[in-house]
């Protein structure tokens, strides 16, 4: 893959602008952690793992210009940049398990001073870059087994290159798929309000020259119904320890639609992606975003002003609806609170 969502360059983190897609291709260098956290609450960088590689570099962002050696200041700054980081957006898990992971290096370290704090924060932050790629491309070399030749797959937002460093949960299995020479095509669904399927998904299976067809979101049924669906794949923002997955709003009424033709429903994600904390999709928090994504349409709008809107981001799937849930470590099948259990007890 070609496509480098978040990258350090230079003492910024470079971000393509996905507001800008698929029509204008633009760089946002974000040199201070305002900037990183605007870029992830208007979705300049999104999809969960790539927000948790944004929150790392933000970290780095937000004390990097710090000057001097007072410990104390320099705590209280590091602190009020997780925090502040920690309020882009509520849903994704991966942003709160990245600035844990920052936290440990600080909390690890208690004797460190502040040069020695700067550089481990650093270095902390490259390596999440790096797992990034790594777990991307081992979720692909587990889910790749799931798709056989001629398969039609449907997918729903965008879980690929762009929703991560470079390569993708969901997408990442179909790139897997192509570089082993299977022959498959991919429906992808336009996802509603912002279009994270039309524009970001087609725009990226069309470079890599897969079959790839744009659906609108209420045509997956009558598609399911005539058959023309073998297999589903979509990403994840969280998942609770019982399996429950939270992803983008439209992905519940899949994994139902599924149930109901007989159509295996695959997650894909990696266990940053996981939320341990929590015994079920209930207790995940689901980001309400504003009414004029629903109520206007590419900058037009659509409807009454004034009219009542409900604009939630993401819905919750029961794991009872998943086949699988797809991770860098292989593939989780139920009983789910069981089995992750298993799989994330040494974590
Ligand atoms: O609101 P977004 O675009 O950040 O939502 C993204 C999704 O729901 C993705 O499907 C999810 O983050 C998984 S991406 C690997």
């Amino acid at each position: 893959m070609s496509v480098e969502t978040i990258k350090w360059v230079k003492g910024a983190a470079r971000i393509i602008d996905q507001t800008k897609l698929p029509h204008k291709f633009e760089y946002i260098y974000c040199r201070d952690v305002k900037t990183m956290w605007q870029a992830i609450k208007r979705l300049s960088v999104r999809g969960a793992p790539a927000i948790g590689v944004a929150a790392a570099f933000g970290v780095v962002l937000g004390v990097q210009k710090f000057k001097g050696r007072d410990k104390t200041r320099f705590l209280k700054l590091f602190n009020a940049t997780c925090e502040f980081l920690g309020t882009s957006r509520p849903t994704a898990v991966d942003l709160f398990n990245r600035l844990s992971e920052m936290r440990a290096v600080v909390d690890l370290n208690p004797q460190a001073g502040v040069p020695a704090l700067k550089k481990a924060l650093q270095l902390r932050a490259m390596s999440i870059f790096q797992a990034d790629r790594r777990v991307c491309r081992q979720m692909g070399g587990h889910g790749v087994k799931l798709i056989k030749n001629g398969m039609r797959c449907l997918t729903i937002c965008n879980a690929g290159a762009l929703a991560t460093v470079d390569y993708g949960t969901a997408q990442g299995v179909f790139y897997a798929a192509r570089a082993k020479g299977k022959k498959f095509s991919v429906y992808a669904c336009e996802t509603r309000p912002l279009l994270q399927g039309a524009r970001l998904t087609c725009w990226e299976l069309m470079a890599q020259k897969i079959d790839t067809t744009l659906i609108c979101d209420n045509m997956a049924a009558s598609l399911m119904a005539s058959s023309k669906v073998d297999i589903i794949f979509t990403g994840a923002d969280r998942i609770a320890s019982n399996g429950d997955a939270a992803n983008k709003i439209g992905t519940y009424m899949l994994a139902v639609l599924a149930r109901h033709h007989g159509i295996p429903f695959y997650v894909v994600a990696p266990g940053s992606s996981f939320d341990l904390k929590i015994k079920s999709g209930r207790q995940i928090p689901i980001e309400e975003r504003k009414s004029d994504e629903v109520t206007c349409f590419a900058g037009v709008s659509t409807a009454p002003r004034g009219v009542k809107v409900y604009n939630p981001a993401f819905d919750v799937t029961p794991a009872k609806l998943i086949t699988g849930i797809v991770t860098e470590y292989g593939i989780i099948r139920p009983p789910y609170a069981k089995n992750i259990h298993a799989r994330f007890a040494n974590r």
